[in-house]
């Protein structure tokens, strides 16, 4: 696994200090509001778990299952594979995700969830690569843990073909793996 990867982009150590930084800031923002946490599965396993352990206010959890066919031609289109379990409307409703590249999946489930009419709703990604994003999605996180380069990436929950989820940290896969 470890000889696929080119080089390490956000140690154990980095994604550990940034995940308590955004807790502080996350903590504060949801004081008193008993937030529903939506992660989207399964990128989103390890840093949820990270993140939600530096939420120091009550909270709840839950998790959607979002499946994209942004791959073949970028329409966008998905489907809701497994929705949440709870009712949104009039909730404050954090969405955790794991990186935000095109914009396809979040831009779906943000509008997705937003239908529901919470009370807020708001955005949280691990990665965000800008470069990457498709044109006129307008959409931006509201709280991001590292802005990255255009780079494949896989660790700390990503993935590519299934593989590498288990890495502790973020790295580039060097580029004969998928090529
Ligand atoms: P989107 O292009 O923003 O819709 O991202 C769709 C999904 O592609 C993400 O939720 C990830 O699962 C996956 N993805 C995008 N960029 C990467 C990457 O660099 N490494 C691994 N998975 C990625
Ligand atoms: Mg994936």
């Amino acid at each position: 696994m470890e000889r696929d990867i080119q080089e390490v982009l956000l140690s154990e150590e980095q994604i550990r200090a940034r995940i308590a930084e955004l807790g502080e800031e996350l903590s504060r923002d949801y004081a008193g509001k008993n937030p529903v946490i939506v992660g989207v599965l399964k990128g989103v396993v390890v840093f949820y778990a990270d993140m939600i352990r530096q939420i120091k206010v009550p909270c709840q959890m839950d998790f959607m299952v979002i499946s994209s066919y942004s791959g073949t031609d970028s329409t966008g289109t998905a489907v809701v594979k497994k929705d949440v379990d709870v009712d949104l409307k009039g909730r404050h409703v954090l969405i955790l995700e794991d990186i935000f590249d095109t914009g396809n999946s979040l831009n779906f489930t943000y509008h997705n969830l937003l239908a529901r009419e919470p009370a807020s709703l708001k955005i949280c990604t691990l990665l965000d690569k800008p470069e990457r994003r498709k044109e006129g999605i307008t959409l931006q996180a509201d709280y991001v843990g590292f802005t990255i380069p255009n780079a494949f990436v896989v660790g700390y929950g990503l993935d590519y073909n299934e593989l590498y989820r288990n890495l502790p940290y973020v790295g580039v896969l060097k580029p004969e793996v998928y090529q």
